[in-house]
């Protein structure tokens, strides 16, 4: 069953603020246990602390944390923490990244266990996201190889949302996908892309973005409540409901 979930302009204005520059520093486990060991306690005040409920100003502190704690590893002559440092990147998909786009859905579908519903193409991706009236917008989470490392960047996730209109709120978005490779989860990826599609709709104007996700999918469900999306099934009730195939030709005459 799918749950339907808003974020309000409200939320995306909160969560927008928190600084996410520094986020890769905290996504990375190997620098924030070697932090720990350099000062002691670096994880505290953290993400974990985060999500355990703690204010946005929390956040920052991590954030300001981070950064102090790298300074002090430089000092004390680590210079391993910057270069073993990968950092990851959103930005938004260039008609190349289709490819990787197209086989992260497969995957995302598997994980929901309706692979059989998938009956796009690359082709359709790179006709409908990159020609003249794109039909949906993508970003993609890209990690950025530290300095000197031999391998090129990986895309490693996706976020893909369009523009929807409510006739009570007016401009919106919805993002149809959102997904993070198993081996990269947990380290803030999601929450990065989460973010980056409120900026997106702040700056269009828009005063939600809404997703659907399946009622025994927990992970996302939570981590959704924690950024603060509402669960409009649980609030207010909703249901989806779907015309396809058949029934949708019939309804035209077809
Ligand atoms: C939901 C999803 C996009 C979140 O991406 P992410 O990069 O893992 O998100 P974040 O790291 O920002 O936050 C994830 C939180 O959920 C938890 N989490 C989610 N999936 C996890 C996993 N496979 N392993 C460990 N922790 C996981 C973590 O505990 C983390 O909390 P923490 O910050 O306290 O450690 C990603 O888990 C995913 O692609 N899941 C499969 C597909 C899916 O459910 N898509 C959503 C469909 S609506």
């Amino acid at each position: 069953m799918w749950k339907h979930c808003s974020f309000e302009d409200n939320i995306m204005n909160h969560k927008t603020a928190i600084g996410s520059k520094c986020g890769a520093f905290s996504a990375c486990p190997e620098v924030l246990d070697l932090m720990s060991r350099i000062k002691g306690g670096g994880r505290e005040g953290g993400r974990e602390g985060g999500r355990e409920g703690n204010p946005p100003e929390a956040d920052k502190a991590s954030t300001a944390n981070d950064r102090q704690l790298l300074e002090t590893a430089e000092g004390l002559g680590c210079p391993r923490v910057r270069l073993r440092m990968a950092s990851t990147r959103i930005r938004e998909a260039k008609e190349s990244d289709c490819g990787d786009i197209m086989r992260m859905i497969r995957e995302l579908a598997e994980f929901e266990k309706l692979s059989h519903q998938v009956k796009i193409s690359e082709e359709a991706l790179r006709a409908d996201g990159f020609g003249e009236n794109p039909f949906f917008h993508c970003l993609v989470a890209e990690i950025i190889p530290a300095p000197g490392e031999p391998q090129g960047s990986l895309v490693v996730g996706y976020g893909l949302y369009y523009f929807i209109y409510s006739t009570w709120t007016g401009r919106n978005i919805y993002l149809e996908d959102i997904y993070v490779m198993p081996k990269y989860r947990g380290q803030g990826i999601g929450t990065k892309i989460i973010k980056k599609v409120a900026e997106v709709a702040l700056r269009k104007g828009c005063s939600q973005f809404r997703l659907a996700v399946l009622n025994w999918n927990k992970k996302a469900v939570n981590l959704y409540k924690f950024l603060g999306a509402q669960d409009l099934t649980e609030s207010e009730g909703w249901l989806s409901f779907r015309f396809e195939g058949e029934a949708m030709r019939e309804l035209a005459g077809c």
